[in-house]
């Protein structure tokens, strides 16, 4: 086995209204109850997860803090704590769908470097996926921007990485605004699989709007983006 070692656990992060707990099988029925939600789980399959999916979801997202340093955080009301909502950042997997993404990044060399641990997948090291998802009863009052906020800060500041990336179905309107508040830049389209606005079902091609931000633009703006 490579990298930290099982009972490696990431701190929590505090943001000025949220607690952001690392993912791990210890909250499987926070990650559950946000996905649960009948506002959210539409954007993510066909189907309602059940809590056997939020268990294997959790312990995924545990794997990925202990191997690759990174992955989503429960969001927590610091007041109340309850449950707002889950977000953060992933390391993409190589040769997959993810590799569209190469030709909106610069053509250097850190664009296709391999993550040194292949557990629990062979990743990107040099570059993350940022996003959010909020209880129905949480939207409207910037929770998602917030923790957007706080991950681009960890990202850049903390991991040292060179780009984050974001991508939503072409008509998920709210993440799209999300990307755009926390000053990400609209680059183009992908396809995968997911839906198409106004069409029954899943498809392989769906269209995905990419967003990204380069180091060099955080460090630019980084003034604007206290968590
Ligand atoms: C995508 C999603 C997280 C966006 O949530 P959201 O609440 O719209 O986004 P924010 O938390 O940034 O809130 C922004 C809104 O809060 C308002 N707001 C209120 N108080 C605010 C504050 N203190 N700071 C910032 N914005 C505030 C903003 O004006 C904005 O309002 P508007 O949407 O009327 O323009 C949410 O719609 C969701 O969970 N969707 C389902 C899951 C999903 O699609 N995830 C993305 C998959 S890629």
């Amino acid at each position: 086995m490579e990298g930290p070692s099982p009972t490696h656990t990431a701190p929590a992060r505090l943001t000025k209204r949220l607690r952001l707990e690392p993912v791990g099988p210890a909250r499987t029925r926070d990650l559950w109850q946000v996905h649960d939600d009948d506002a959210v789980w539409p954007w993510y399959g066909e189907e309602k997860p059940g809590l056997a999916q939020a268990e294997r979801r959790a312990r995924s997202m545990g794997d990925s803090w202990r191997f690759h340093g990174v992955h989503k955080w429960i969001a927590y009301d610091r007041e109340s704590g309850e449950v707002v909502g889950r977000g953060g950042l992933s390391r993409t997997p190589v040769d997959d769908d993810w590799g569209q993404l190469y030709e909106f990044l610069p053509a250097e060399p850190w664009v296709r470097i391999a993550h040194s641990s292949q557990h629990p997948f062979t990743a990107h090291a040099n570059w993350l996926e940022i996003g959010w998802a909020l209880r129905r009863r949480f939207w409207g009052r910037g929770y998602a921007s917030e923790i957007g906020r706080a991950a681009l800060a960890f990202a850049f500041d903390v991991l040292g990485v060179q780009a984050v990336v974001s991508c939503t179905l072409r008509h998920n309107v709210r993440s799209r605004a999300v990307m755009e508040r926390i000053g990400m830049r609209y680059v183009g389209e992908i396809r995968s699989r997911g839906t198409v606005e106004g069409v029954q079902g899943e498809r392989d091609d769906a269209p995905f709007a990419a967003c990204v931000l380069l180091r060099k633009d955080w460090e630019r703006r980084r003034t604007t983006y206290a968590p």
